[in-house]
């Protein structure tokens, strides 16, 4: 298993991501547990970018929410209910939504007050999602088009993998 990451600095945002695809590849190779396999990615992307905030929130059919899952940053909320923010959107819509101000986004929820923009990729598993990625910025506009085409591709990684974790 991999303990560190080389993603090169110097190299294009979405030259980044293609290496970092790769290397999850092989982090997430022989492993089926799911919360682990979604702790590195969230830590793997926490590492490469520096963002605020990354993590997942997976969904609770039971409860009909999604519900906090492994991320890396500061504390943030455990339940995420339909028609409220910007993780709900990505989930009911299920497409990726992207906000370069959050202020702008009716029903925004504010984990964190130093989140300034956002991007949330769904988890989509055949006609069903599963869950999201969460990434935060405490920057405006911080995500370019690469960063929404990079954080999909990482998403895919998973999403590929899902019904063999447990
Ligand atoms: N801002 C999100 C809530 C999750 S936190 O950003 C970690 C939303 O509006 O759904």
């Amino acid at each position: 298993m991999a303990e560190s990451l080389s993603i090169p600095a110097t190299a294009s945002r979405s030259e980044q991501y293609s290496a970092l695809v790769r290397s999850l590849e092989h982090l997430l190779e022989g492993e089926d547990c799911r919360v682990a396999n979604l702790a590195n990615v969230a830590s793997a992307l926490h590492m490469t970018f520096g963002w605020h905030w990354v993590g997942f929130y997976l969904l609770d059919e039971e409860r009909d929410c999604l519900v906090l899952g492994p991320f890396q940053g500061p504390i943030a909320c455990t339940r995420l209910y339909r028609g409220k923010g910007v993780c709900a959107a990505a989930w009911e819509r299920a497409v990726t939504v992207h906000v370069p101000d959050v202020e702008a986004f009716p029903g925004h929820v504010a984990c964190s007050s130093l989140s300034r923009s956002e991007v949330v990729v769904p988890i989509r598993v055949g006609n069903h999602v599963v869950g999201v990625l969460d990434v935060d910025s405490e920057r405006l506009a911080d995500f370019l088009p690469a960063d929404v085409a990079g954080l999909e591709a990482v998403v895919e990684v998973i999403s590929q993998r899902w019904i063999h974790w447990k």
